[in-house]
Formats: structure tokens, sequence, C-alpha cells
């Protein structure tokens, strides 16, 4: 019985020290990966599809990948030569701030307020570059 109960308290004693052990570091890596994984996400993506794929498939892509309500096509590059031939500067401003041309109403930043004017420009790279 005296045996039982030495042992008994030695089990609840390295029960209670590994789980002290334990649960700081356990706490600490979980910290870590919370504070990492937010960053390190959209690292990952950026450099296994490009910020411009990305930005076109989820804002631009409704209308220009089959040229929809006079979108120019992304990848015919008759509809597109003449707008490269503005220059860059034009389409990227064009894209920002929206316009009414000849063929329909290109909406600010494709209608998404939310995107950085950089990821905008990055979009419209991805589309002209795909156009030629
Ligand atoms: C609601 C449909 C729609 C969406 C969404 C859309 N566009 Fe357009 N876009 C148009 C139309 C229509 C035109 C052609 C307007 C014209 O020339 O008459 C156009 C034209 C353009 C041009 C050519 C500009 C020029 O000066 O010739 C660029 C560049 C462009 N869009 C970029 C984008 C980008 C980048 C996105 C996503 C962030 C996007 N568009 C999303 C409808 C859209």
């Amino acid at each position: 019985m005296k045996n039982g109960i030495t042992s008994l308290a030695i089990a609840v004693l390295l029960t209670a020290c590994t789980g002290s052990k334990d649960a700081p570091t356990a706490g600490r890596a979980a910290g870590a990966t919370n504070l990492s994984t937010p960053s390190a996400a959209p690292a990952a993506t950026a450099s296994s599809i490009s910020a411009g794929e990305s930005v076109y498939k989820q804002s631009c892509s409704a209308c220009h990948a089959l040229g929809i309500a006079g979108a120019p096509k992304i990848g015919d590059p008759e509809a597109w030569a003449g707008r490269i031939a503005q220059g860059m500067n034009l389409l990227y401003e064009h894209s920002l701030k929206g316009y009414n041309g000849t063929k329909g109403v290109m909406p600010a930043k494709g209608g998404n307020p939310s995107l950085s004017d950089e990821k905008v420009r990055a979009a419209v790279d991805y589309m002209a570059g795909h156009s030629r």
C-alpha cells in the first residue's frame, strides 16, 4: 500500500513535470507557427503563381477571359495590339481609374477597389504579356 502511494505520487510528479516542461515549449512553437504563417503564405503563393496571374483570375477574367461586354480578350493580339501601342502607362491608368471606351466600360480596378495599384498593374502586365 505504501509502495502504491509512492509510485502513484511519482507518477503524478512525473506527469506534472512532463506537463509543465512541454506546455511552454508547445505554446512557443504554436505561437511561432501562428506568427509566421500569415506572412509566409502569401510569399509562397506569389512564387508559385505570379501576383498578376492571381489578380487577373480573381478580378479581371470575368470579362477579359472571353471578351465579355466589349473587353479585349486575353490571348487575342488583335484586340490588344492597338492598346499596347498606346503605352503601358495609359493601360495602367485606365485600369486603375476605369474608363468608357468605344467598346464598353472598364470599371476602375475591375470593380474591386480593395486591390492595390501594384496588383492592378501586375494584372495588366499579365494580360498584355499574354496577348502580344
Ligand atoms: C466588368 C467587366 C470588366 C472587368 C471585371 C475588367 N475589365 Fe478591363 N475592360 C473592360 C472593357 C469593356 C474594356 C474595353 C473598354 C473599351 O476600350 O471600350 C476593358 C479594357 C481594359 C484594358 C485596356 C485599356 C485601354 O486603354 O485600352 C485594360 C488594360 C484592362 N481592361 C485591364 C483590366 C484589369 C487589370 C482588370 C482586373 C483588375 C479588368 N480589366 C477587369 C471590362 C472589364
